[in-house]
């Protein structure tokens, strides 16, 4: 999704810019632009449809040279992709970039028009750089001006802004979408990102909702959204914690699933003793607010809305506290009872999530005992407004396809249904027993790894396919639904998930030897209902490719594959059959030759409605 730089420095910032960019790409987007601001006080703009290196390309033959500046990735919105839509967007000498989305920009395009305005785009960001401008006219300085505009803005905006006769300054504001300050020496710089400035600085100012700050080389001043000055704690983000490149591999997507064994690792380190979960791992305040819990409703959205399926078979089978899972862009819609003692989990990878967050700062006002996150990103909006939060311990992931995020999520979630059991259902026995196949779990997904090249063999059959068919049962089933979304979302290939009892109800319809059909089938006390479930597809013709426990009987037989996973105990097998789903999904889209970092029309992290 959109991506914001700038840049005020005592040095030439377009490459800076240009990285800054580059390190956003992951997130999706569709055009690309950077404004600077020369010696001679002349605001120069360059935007690009398509990717970053078009943009750089285009910089090679009309280099933009100056000290301040602003750049974009644009995810469309409003408008097709197009370099009209693109941002910068200019108001004679006013350049400003914006992520979120603008609810009232047709009144105030009419206002604007009806003043003389001439609109150059589709947008909804063009009315902020016009409503700016008219502010300028009158009051001459920029940082009250941007304060001027935005009190007229209804919606969603991460925003910087830039003025040619004053090329010392950028302006920036965020409401409904993130900003962080960078703190160089001598220079300062804003993403919409953190990871977008790594290759600048390791300190960082995160602007809180309804801030807007004014940089400059020197300084950088906050005003909070009672437009009182503040300050903002600044934080040092350790460099080595974080690594993204690719190193050897081919794709970022296929680096962070071989990184699971060792953020797994990670996560479970300082939360797992030897017989126990840590009474530490879920944060001081843990203890106290979950043995008031007696129910738990989970929100979030995609891989991580999988996750929180997952997740509800744990704690309610496992804890013995009953739980409901929902997309966040649902129940932030919906009207609904919440029961006594509720306590709001969010999942999210990026923490940042439009929808996810909403669901959050509703829940708040709707009587939930307390909020709690499972996120990725540390000082995320999600980390920063939870009473709780429990941060999964998987490093940047840049692959748009989820993966290493997915499977920290469930060793987190595992984790909160352990602490959680203590209070209800769960025996000393059985956290012994949930812990030990935890400490065995890195190592049972690096066997699985193993089993790689016969996964590649296998993708084989489906680079030809039009649809697939994924099935599982019990806590089987969101891992079903997880290996069908990643087949769709970077493969392009339509995919399904069901859990397998409900095959006959309609399904069964669609086998023929043009569907393939994957189930994941550990040795559980389903598998035998699960073979029967399968029977029903090979007696149709359908062609299978199980993924199965060693010790769970299958054979391959005609129109049957087997791919035999080491044998894992019941609790964990969701987090190790995962792993071969996602392999399949990257083979797959490599023999499609698609984009499998920055698949089509996708975004890694979906900052609007
Ligand atoms: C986008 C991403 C998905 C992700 C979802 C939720 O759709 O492409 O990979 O699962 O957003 O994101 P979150 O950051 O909240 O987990």
């Amino acid at each position: 999704m959109c991506g914001i730089v700038g840049a005020v420095a005592q040095r030439e910032v377009s490459a800076i810019l240009l990285e800054g960019l580059r390190r956003l790409e992951y997130r999706g987007y569709d055009s690309a632009g950077m404004a600077v601001i020369s010696e001679s006080t002349e605001l120069n703009c360059l935007r690009r449809v398509g990717k970053v290196a078009a943009l750089g390309e285009a910089l090679d033959h009309h280099p933009l040279t100056g000290r301040t500046g602003i750049a974009h990735t644009r995810w469309a919105t409003h408008g097709v992709p197009a370099e009209k839509n693109a941002h910068p967007h200019l108001s004679e000498d006013i350049a400003l970039v914006h992520n979120g989305i603008i609810e009232n920009h047709a009144e105030l395009r009419e206002r604007l028009t009806a003043k003389g305005y001439e609109f150059l785009s589709d947008t909804d960001t063009e009315t902020i750089v016009h409503l700016i401008h008219s502010y300028y006219e009158q009051h001459r300085d920029l940082l009250n001006c941007v304060k001027l505009a935005i009190s007229d803005l209804e919606g969603a905006y991460g925003l910087a802004v830039i003025h040619a006769s004053q090329p010392d300054r950028l302006v920036c504001a965020r409401k409904g979408s993130p900003l962080v300050i960078g703190v160089g020496i001598g220079e300062n710089f804003i993403a919409s990102d953190q990871l977008a400035l790594r290759q600048v600085t390791d300190r960082f100012v995160y602007l809180e909702e309804g801030d807007v700050a004014e940089v400059t080389a020197g300084h950088y001043r906050i005003w909070d959204e009672n437009n009182e000055p503040v300050s903002r704690e600044l934080a040092i983000i350790d460099a080595k914690a974080e690594s993204a490149d690719k190193g050897e591999y081919r794709h970022f997507m296929l680096k962070e699933i071989y990184e699971q064994p060792s953020v797994i690792r990670r996560s479970l380190a300082g939360r797992l003793g030897s017989k126990t979960v840590l009474a530490e791992a879920l944060g001081a305040r843990a203890n106290e607010i979950l043995s008031q819990v007696e129910n738990v409703q989970i929100v979030a959205c995609g891989t991580s809305y999988h996750a929180g399926m997952v997740a509800k078979y744990w704690i309610e089978g496992i804890a013995g506290v009953p739980c409901r899972v929902e997309v966040a862009s649902e129940f932030r819609y919906r009207k609904f009872k919440v029961h006594n003692n509720t306590l709001l989990v969010t999942i999210s990878q990026s923490g940042e999530t439009a929808d996810t967050l909403a669901a959050l700062r509703l829940a708040k006002t709707l009587g939930y005992s307390a909020t709690m996150t499972i996120c990725n990103v540390a000082l995320s909006s999600l980390v920063r407004e939870s009473d709780l939060f429990l941060m999964t311990e998987a490093g940047p992931e840049i692959g748009v396809a989820s993966t290493k995020a997915f499977t920290t999520q469930l060793v987190a979630l595992l984790l909160l249904t352990v602490a959680l059991g203590r209070h209800h259902d769960l025996k000393a026995e059985q956290e012994q027993e949930i812990v030990a196949a935890l400490h065995k779990l890195p190592q049972l997904i690096t066997e699985t790894l193993g089993l790689d090249s016969a996964i590649q063999q296998m993708s084989n059959a489906f680079a030809e396919k039009h649809h697939a068919l994924f099935l599982g049962r019990g806590a089987q089933w969101p891992v079903a639904m997880e290996g069908a979304l990643k087949l769709k979302e970077i493969s392009y290939i339509h995919a399904e998930s069901y859990p397998a009892g409900e095959l006959k109800h309609g399904p069964l319809a669609l086998i023929d030897a043009d569907m393939p059909v994957i189930a994941v089938a550990p040795n559980d006390e389903l598998l035998e209902k699960l073979k029967s479930n399968l029977e029903e597809v090979r007696a149709r013709g359908g062609q299978l490719f199980v993924f199965a426990d060693k010790n769970s009987g299958f054979s391959s037989a005609n129109a049957v594959e087997i791919l035999e996973l080491p044998h894992t105990e019941d609790v964990i097998a969701p987090i190790v059959y995962t792993i071969p789903l996602q392999l399949l999904s990257y083979h797959v889209a490599i023999l499609k030759g698609t984009d499998v970092d920055q698949p089509r029309n996708l975004a890694k992290s979906v900052t609007v409605e």
